[in-house]
């Protein structure tokens, strides 16, 4: 099994890729290196919001799905097939497969991983969580969101450490509203996680989100102001998605992170427990309407 003397991850086997039926429209980067340059802005009409909802229920409900499976023993390779089918069975394109080179449906990130770790032959133990990230692609459009999930009992503090990932999501959706800065959002984040020393990760941020999968608008979870001062308009949608992790009574705040050889896997440099959520949404004249539930 896939984990150091410690009980640290370390990579396990990735499973050959798994096809998408060639009926299924695929978003332009896939056999390409990289996406295109995004230049349509983040402002989309009704009609194309609805089109990102219809994507990202699917993704929601991939999502629910996964979290039916989770239970001690069941491997990440497991979690990707049922994602995978899920998606395809509903005649969508599972964004991550062929993006930049990831090669899953599915981001599974354990415990001391921050975000983007590959589905592989890692079985879960009790007492792990796990986030799952997810992203569906129809009719020229993707929602993206992730939950995290807790297999089996694990630790008090984790267990608070999750609640209040879900809380620090919650609280920077509450502050949405035409006409402020994209900024409000980390604030709200950032002061809330703050209140138990927990640390905020800068580094993965929102992003723009919908005819492409990330448009290059940034949405950070710490307090950045004066910088990422893009204004909230009707209309227009990204994701939030806050990283938190327990961090160390010395240095709580700014997380240090490594990365796998496999380019992709992002971990805390001292291996603390970290948890995310986030949601796909767009900016209504009295708030936030989420487009990722099932
Ligand atoms: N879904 C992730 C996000 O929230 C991005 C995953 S990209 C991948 O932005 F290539 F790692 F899958
Ligand atoms: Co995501
Ligand atoms: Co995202």
């Amino acid at each position: 099994m896939p984990r150091d003397a410690q009980g640290f991850l370390v990579p396990g086997v990735i499973s050959p890729k798994r096809p998408v039926p060639a009926s299924i429209p695929r978003p332009e980067y896939v056999g390409r290196s990289g996406p295109r340059r995004h230049d349509r802005g983040d402002v989309y009409s009704a009609a194309d919001i609805e089109l990102i909802r219809e994507a990202g229920r699917i993704a929601a409900q991939a999502v629910e799905l996964v979290g039916e499976a989770i239970r001690p023993g069941v491997t990440t390779e497991v979690l990707d097939v049922i994602a995978h089918e899920f998606i395809v069975a509903n005649g969508a394109y599972p964004s991550t497969v062929g993006y930049r080179g990831f090669p899953k449906a599915v981001c599974t990130s354990i415990n001391e991983v921050i975000c983007h770790g590959i589905p592989d032959d890692t079985a879960l133990s009790d007492g792990d969580i796990i986030n799952v990230d997810i992203t569906a692609f129809k009719n020229g459009m993707h929602g993206d969101l992730s939950k995290t999930f807790i297999v089996g009992s694990v630790q008090p503090e984790v267990e608070l450490l999750v609640e209040r990932t879900r809380e620090a999501l919650e609280r920077g959706i509450k502050t949405v509203a035409p006409g402020r800065q994209v900024n409000v959002i980390g604030r709200a984040i950032e002061s809330y996680a703050k209140r138990f020393g927990y640390g905020v990760v800068r580094d993965f941020t929102g992003h723009g989100v919908g005819a492409s999968f990330h448009s290059g608008l940034i949405i950070p979870h710490y307090d950045a102001a004066p910088a990422f001062d893009d204004v909230m308009e009707v209309g227009m949608v990204f994701t939030i998605e806050p990283m938190l992790t327990l961090g160390t009574p010395e240095h709580p705040g700014i997380v240090d992170w490594d990365q796998w050889d496999d380019d992709w896997t992002v971990t805390t440099k001292n291996k603390s427990v970290t948890a995310q959520f986030e949601h796909t949404l767009a900016v209504t004249e009295r708030g936030a309407d989420i487009l990722t539930l099932p």
